[in-house]
């Protein structure tokens, strides 16, 4: 994947949406309009110290002139949401790169089920402008602990009107992804939030195709026990031989012998770094490329091999 272009935007609302949930709205500087996006994008956004987060686009694709996000704060998290909630009032600037869509709705769906948890709404606002600007079947299920615990209340009420169907656990109203019922031709799921709420969904849809169940991930979940190995990579274009040790990442031995390899969240969640692969066995430790993408394509920022793979560069 090629690199993305990084703007410098600036903040032209900020509201908290809730206690702990930061609206944003940016714009360019000079510029009326910013580069287009669909329904399910995220931008990266760079905070002072130079790391690079990633959060889903939740205004309305059709608005040209503003990229909205919302930022839970974590307390307990890497700092990223701290430094935004701290930092980024109406006038301050920010680099924020153009949107990348790894999340897409499914053109050929003749309904769509939205499934938000908490801070994992925001996408699901942008796929619902887009679906009633499109005419198109959906409802959006929004699971929160209360009202006043629900980012973006209003406006997803604003936009569903009667397809929203709230889930607030304090009032004993729990989503219970056992309704999603049998597999139905042409319905497509969508949902992001908390892993649980990840897991209940992929429990309840166990039925369902894989091609029909979409899934948001912004952490990465990657196993503590994995036990890394070194591995060999080969350059399909010169030829050239690398060892990656265990103790280092294959994008860091690329970068390491003067390989530019764009890069953004480094936890194999973004897709910035995925390149093609060939000859080989690829331990994949990723949570963005689809299933029947893997057999030819790798996230070197986290992925390994098996003693030793060739790559597409
Ligand atoms: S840098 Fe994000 S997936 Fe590799």
């Amino acid at each position: 994947m090629s690199a993305r272009l990084i703007m410098k935007l600036r903040v032209a609302s900020a509201r908290l949406t809730t206690p702990d949930v930061l609206h944003l709205s940016f714009i360019h500087p000079s510029r009326p309009e910013l580069p287009a996006w669909t329904p399910g994008a995220h931008v990266d956004l760079r905070t002072a110290s130079g790391k690079i987060r990633q959060y889903s686009l939740c205004g309305d694709p059709a608005d040209r002139a503003h990229y909205e996000i919302a930022i839970k704060r974590e307390d307990a998290g890497r700092g990223g949401s701290v430094w935004a909630h701290a930092n980024l009032d109406v006038g301050a600037e920010a680099h924020v790169s153009a949107p990348r869509n790894n999340f897409p709705l499914r053109e050929n769906a003749h309904r769509h089920i939205l499934i938000g948890g908490g801070i994992g709404v925001t996408p699901m606002l942008a796929m619902a402008h887009g679906l009633v600007a499109t005419n198109q079947d959906f409802e959006l299920h929004f699971c929160a602990r209360s009202e006043k615990e629900a980012p973006m209340l209003a406006e997803a009420k604003a936009i569903c009107g009667d397809r929203l169907q709230l889930w607030l656990s304090t009032s004993g109203r729990r989503f219970d992804p056992g309704q999603l019922g049998p597999v139905r031709d042409g319905v497509h799921i969508y949902a992001c939030g908390p892993q649980r709420l990840l897991d209940a969904v992929r429990a309840a849809a166990a039925g369902w195709p894989d091609e029909q169940i979409h899934a948001e991930v912004f952490q990465a979940t990657l196993d503590e026990n994995f036990k890394a190995e070194p591995f060999d990579i080969m350059l399909a274009s010169t030829g050239a031989v690398l060892h990656v040790p265990a103790d280092r990442s294959l994008l860091a031995v690329l970068r390491d012998h003067g390989i530019q390899m764009p890069s953004s969240c480094e936890l194999g969640v973004c897709g910035s770094c995925v390149c093609g692969y060939r000859d080989g066995v690829v331990i994949h430790r990723d949570v963005v490329i689809p299933l029947g993408a893997r057999q030819d394509r790798m996230a070197p920022c986290v992925s390994r091999a098996r003693v030793s793979v060739t790559l597409d560069l």
